[in-house]
Order: C-alpha cells, then sequence, then structure tokens
C-alpha cells in the first residue's frame, strides 16, 4: 500500500538537484513525496558489498534522514538480476521504490534504462513484475510519453502494463525522449491516463507556478503534481501550492527570503557528504531572478569553498 502523502504537491528528482539537504527543505515547505536522485542498480550493488565489508549499510551511500518521510528511491537499469538485487537492497530504507523510464540522456538510453525502455514491451513487462515481485514495499513508476513524436502515445500501454503487473502508481511527464526539454509538456496526455487508469497518477511538467499546479489538476483530474524545474532554488513553492489549493491565496516571498532559504539549505548540507560543486550549483540556483543575479553568479563560479561562499551570499541581501 502506498503511504500517505501530506499534499499533492510532490518534489521531483533531480540529478546532481535534489540532494538530502534540498530534499528535507522541500519537505518543511510541504512537499508530499521526496524522490531520491535516479541511482545505477548495479552502483548499489558494488556499494553495498564494500561498505558491508566496513559494516556500514547503503544509507552511506544514497543518503537520507528520517525526517523526509514518506520517501521514493529511484532505481534505473535494466538487468533483471541486478534489479531485483538491488530493489532488496534498497527496500528495507525506503517507503516507496520508483523505476525510472523516462531519463533521456544519452548515457543512459543508451544502455537500455531510462526512456529508451519505454519502445521494450517484453523487457518493460518483466522489469515491472521482477521488481514487485521482488519486494513487499510498494512499487511506483516514472515515464515519458514515448521516444519519438512517432510513438508519443507509448505511455497508454506501457501503463496498462504497469497497473497489471501491480505499479501502485505512475508519473508522466509527458514529453517524448527525444524531445529533451523542448516544447511543452502535453497535459493532454496526462488527462487521458488518468482516464485509463485505476492507480493514482502524477501529472509533472512545467509546474512553474501554484496557478499552474492548480490548472494541472483541474485539467486533467490527477491524483497529485510533481514538481521539478520549478523547486530549484525555491523550495517555497511546496507551501503556495498547499495553500493556492486550500485558500486561492498564497504568502509571496523576496529575494532576502530566497537567500534565507539557501543559508537554510547550506547548514543542512553538513549533515550529508555532497560535493562543494554540488553546494555552488544550488546558490546559483537560490539567486534565480535576483536584481545583479548574473554579477552574483560569476563571483559564486570563483569561490573555491564554503567560507568564500557564504561571504558572497551574505553580501547579496538587499537592504530595504
Ligand atoms: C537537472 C535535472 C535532473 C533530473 N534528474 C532526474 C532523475 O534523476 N530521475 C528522473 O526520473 N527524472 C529526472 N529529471 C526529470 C524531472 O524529474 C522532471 O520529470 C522534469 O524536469 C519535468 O518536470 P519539471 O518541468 O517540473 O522540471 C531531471 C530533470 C532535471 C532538470
Amino acid at each position: 500500500m502506498l503511504p500517505h502523502f501530506s499534499s499533492r504537491a510532490f518534489l521531483a528528482p533531480m540529478a546532481g538537484v535534489t540532494d538530502p539537504a534540498l530534499r528535507l527543505q522541500c519537505k518543511h515547505m510541504g512537499a508530499g513525496l521526496v524522490v531520491t536522485e535516479f541511482t545505477n542498480i548495479h552502483s548499489i550493488i558494488a556499494k553495498e558489498k564494500q561498505l558491508k565489508e566496513d559494516l556500514q549499510t547503503i544509507q552511506e551511500f544514497i543518503e537520507y534522514s528520517d525526517q523526509e518521510r514518506p520517501i521514493s528511491v529511484q532505481l534505473f537499469g535494466s538487468d533483471l538480476f541486478a534489479l531485483e538485487k538491488a530493489a532488496q537492497i534498497v527496500e528495507p530504507y525506503f517507503d516507496i521504490i520508483d523505476y525510472n523510464m523516462g531519463c533521456p540522456a544519452p548515457h543512459i538510453t543508451r544502455q537500455m534504462a531510462g526512456g529508451a525502455l519505454l519502445q521494450e514491451i517484453n523487457l518493460t513487462q518483466q522489469i515491472f513484475s521482477t521488481l514487485v515481485n521482488a519486494v513487499k514495499k510498494p512499487v511506483s513508476l516514472k515515464i515519458r510519453s514515448g521516444v519519438t513524436d512517432a510513438n508519443k502515445f507509448l505511455f497508454r500501454e506501457i501503463a496498462e502494463i504497469a497497473e497489471d503487473e501491480g505499479i501502485q502508481m505512475i508519473t508522466l511527464h509527458p514529453r517524448t525522449v527525444s524531445q529533451g526539454y523542448s516544447g511543452s509538456a502535453d497535459w493532454k496526455m496526462i488527462k487521458e491516463l488518468k482516464e485509463i487508469s485505476g492507480i493514482p497518477i502524477v501529472g509533472n511538467g512545467d509546474i512553474l507556478t501554484p496557478e499552474d499546479a492548480k490548472t494541472l489538476i483541474d485539467e486533467t483530474n490527477c491524483d497529485y503534481v510533481m514538481i521539478g524545474r520549478g523547486a530549484m532554488g525555491n523550495p517555497f513553492l511546496f507551501e503556495q501550492i498547499n495553500d493556492y489549493l486550500k485558500t486561492a491565496s498564497y504568502k509571496e516571498y523576496s529575494f532576502n527570503d530566497r537567500l534565507d532559504s539557501f543559508f537554510d539549505y547550506l547548514h543542512l548540507t553538513s549533515n550529508y557528504k555532497i560535493k562543494f560543486s554540488n553546494i555552488k550549483s544550488q546558490a546559483m540556483r537560490f539567486s534565480k531572478g535576483m536584481k545583479y543575479g548574473s554579477k552574483l553568479r560569476s563571483k559564486i563560479t570563483f569561490t573555491k569553498n564554503i567560507v568564500e561562499l557564504e561571504k558572497i551570499m551574505k553580501n547579496a541581501y538587499v537592504s530595504s
């Protein structure tokens, strides 16, 4: 059974972005579910072996905290034996096992993983059945609509197979793999998926404001919405969406609030092994849209450590 979600707005998995500190921040701001960055099933198996020798667990590799719960772990890779093993390794730690069938990056699709799988109907069926039988925790799926424009409705068949095999929730990002991030997400496909499915559907793609989230829910009747790029450097969006859905209004946040939020993020990072280069990228995202933001971002690029970064971000506060 799926866990209880405290809100309808979920944080999307984003490799290099949704580290455990950012996820926790989004959770505090009202995200109903957070998902880890996608993880290679073969790396999980290799790491677990190594960690076991040091009497450590996979938590050292996929870092998270209990405060993030419910938390979903996202896997990619299509070797059935490895998939079963990796799912069993992570199962005790996470509330949902999510499977990635949407990643368009060539280094992933070339290994018969991510979005490339959408056109491999037989293998897909085996993957779903392997995963669902491997674990007792609920298994969910994240897909794009198809691989190319010519087969952009593959999601229909994939979703039917997924449901038949016991997948409990599907997130659809309605762009094809070859589209990458160009054009816009075709929300009509989310509506169609909701109509043909008997399991919860999460609508994803191009939600940047609380109004977008409400429009997506109203137009498609999807059960939940998932936000990726709109939440980058902007964890406030979850609170705003939740408030807007309840009261049709929400609190606006200033750039100084965004800077405060960056310092909250920075504070949380000290609990995890997050690379300084990733923290710098987050600082850039938190400065998105700020006055003199591009100047600030070029200064951020040159910082060599946390102390330098803190100094630059402190100087960015606008006096009122
Ligand atoms: C930098 C970045 C990294 C991403 N990494 C993942 C990932 O690890 N797993 C996944 O399923 N999707 C990944 N995505 C896709 C997002 O989860 C989401 O489906 C997509 O960005 C569309 O939603 P949005 O318009 O709200 O950003 C990534 C997207 C971005 C921008």
